[in-house]
């Protein structure tokens, strides 16, 4: 599912962005919509659902155990749920591609399905941890084996799954998600606590579809055995995606860009924090509540920016954010220390390793320590750097080249579409320069 075709981007230096765009769909929520409505009873209908490889891996492997899925056709996905009992053992080993949210959440959801399921990724997400779902995992019953810790899972079918409490050792979305989707199929109260709060797309798409879910301080806790209920989810356009142009309008003068139906989710909006006090001019309007998440439109227009230390309690809040907020720093005056981000060092690359690198090649004082970075703001030069095949990482340094002194070219960005289908058309759209080529 992960792209195997290479790709490179030349981004040619210069430019600002303008005008009113509408980015694909948010991620988190599209995986959820097909996890949610295959097991609801009814008709789940979609809408604005993200056609990236990342979610159509998640929507394969539902119809793959049995769940009638019609779409995704211009963002519309019709989900014909067949109820907590209904999937079907899947006739071959699931093959999730990229996406590490597919996986870990995928292991609290089939934990307990009382079949057996092998799920597989590509060279990134076979290398990364899964030692954090299969531990609470197994202290509730599930039966499931790693490779030290790492992909492929072998989940071995459970007579039944027993409620526990479980307090997170780090902030995870994923992590808890997980174990809220195996807590549906557990004897008692499954609860979970977590150190500092993450998005919580799964509790409101679980109350969304008529499931009682209590929070208490930072404790989210679920009693299994309920239903959910079919029901219409709009998906607003993601924060994540929406990132890079906030970033390229707030370094690149004479930017103004209005970014349309955004999911800004408390939980989500780390990155319009951050760029205000950075000293970026944004402002949301059209602010609203669609399916239980709240959505805006939000311009940026071009201010200069100043280097900070970033509050910690923002990190979570703004965890796939980074790359790009690195690109901010890096056009910053002065100083940006990050510490606490750790967890970065476990995405889809080691986001820490790769941005210091990147920018260092680029001319930029970039420092990678144990839990963050220094960034000291400079001029951008030009060069050749690599995305490691991080989506991410290589859609933040075509965001640079909007300020960089020459060309930069962008290595192994095939991995763009897991997350951001149409990216270089509409960079290029609102003002970017980038040449995608293959090899
Ligand atoms: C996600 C949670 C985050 C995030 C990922 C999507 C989710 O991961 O980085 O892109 O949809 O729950 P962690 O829970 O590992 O922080």
């Amino acid at each position: 599912m992960s792209s195997e075709a290479s790709k490179k981007y030349i981004v040619h230096p210069g430019g600002k962005v303008t005008g009113k765009v509408r980015v694909p769909g948010d991620k988190s929520i599209s995986h959820r919509s097909i996890m949610l409505g295959s097991l609801a009873e009814g008709t789940t209908e979609v809408t604005g659902f993200l056609e990236g490889e990342d979610a159509l891996a998640t929507l394969a492997v539902f119809r793959g155990m049995g769940v009638d899925i019609i779409g995704p056709d211009k963002g519309k996905v019709t989900i014909h749920g067949v109820g907590m009992h209904g999937l079907k053992a899947p006739e071959t080993a699931l093959n999730l591609g990229n996406s590490g949210t597919s996986m870990r959440l995928l292991s609290g959801l089939l934990a307990g399905q009382g079949f057996d399921v092998t799920m597989t990724g590509d060279k990134s997400l076979s290398s990364r941890p899964m030692k954090r779902v299969t531990d609470p995992l197994a202290l509730m019953g599930a039966k499931i084996d790693t490779t030290d810790g790492k992909p492929p899972l072998i989940l071995h079918k459970t007579s039944s799954l027993k409620a526990i409490h479980y307090d997170l050792p780090m902030a995870s979305a994923q992590v808890k998600s997980c174990l809220l989707l195996a807590g549906l199929y557990a004897e008692g109260k499954t609860s979970v606590t977590e150190p500092a709060p993450t998005r919580d797309h799964t509790e409101r798409m679980l109350q969304g579809m008529g499931y009682q879910v209590e929070k208490e301080g930072s404790t989210v806790s679920l009693v299994g055995g309920g239903k959910l209920t079919a029901t219409n989810i709009d998906v607003p356009a993601d924060i994540s995606s929406a990132t890079f142009f906030m970033v390229a309008a707030a370094i690149a003068p004479g930017s103004d860009i209005t970014l349309e139906h955004v999911g800004v989710n408390p939980t989500r909006i780390g990155v319009i924090n951050i760029l205000r006090e950075m000293g970026a001019n944004i402002t949301l309007t059209n602010e609203k509540v669609t399916g239980g998440e709240p959505v805006a439109d939000i311009r940026i227009q071009y201010a200069p920016l100043k280097g900070i230390r970033i509050p910690e309690d923002q990190v979570p809040l703004a965890i796939d954010e980074f790359p790009a907020l690195f690109i901010a720093a890096a056009c910053a005056e002065g100083q940006t220390v990050l510490t606490g981000a750790e967890e970065l060092r476990v995405k889809e690359s080691d986001r820490i390793q790769v941005m210091a690198d990147g920018l260092t090649t680029l001319g930029i004082d970039a420092k990678s320590t144990e839990d963050g970075i220094v960034i000291n703001g400079g001029v951008i030069g030009s060069g050749e750097v690599d995305s490691h095949s991080d989506h991410r990482i290589a859609m933040s340094f075509a965001i640079a080249g909007l300020q960089a002194g020459g060309s930069i070219q962008i290595n192994d960005c095939a991995n763009v579409a897991t997350s951001f289908p149409g990216f270089v058309d509409l960079a290029n759209k609102v003002g970017l320069q980038i040449e995608e080529i293959d090899g």
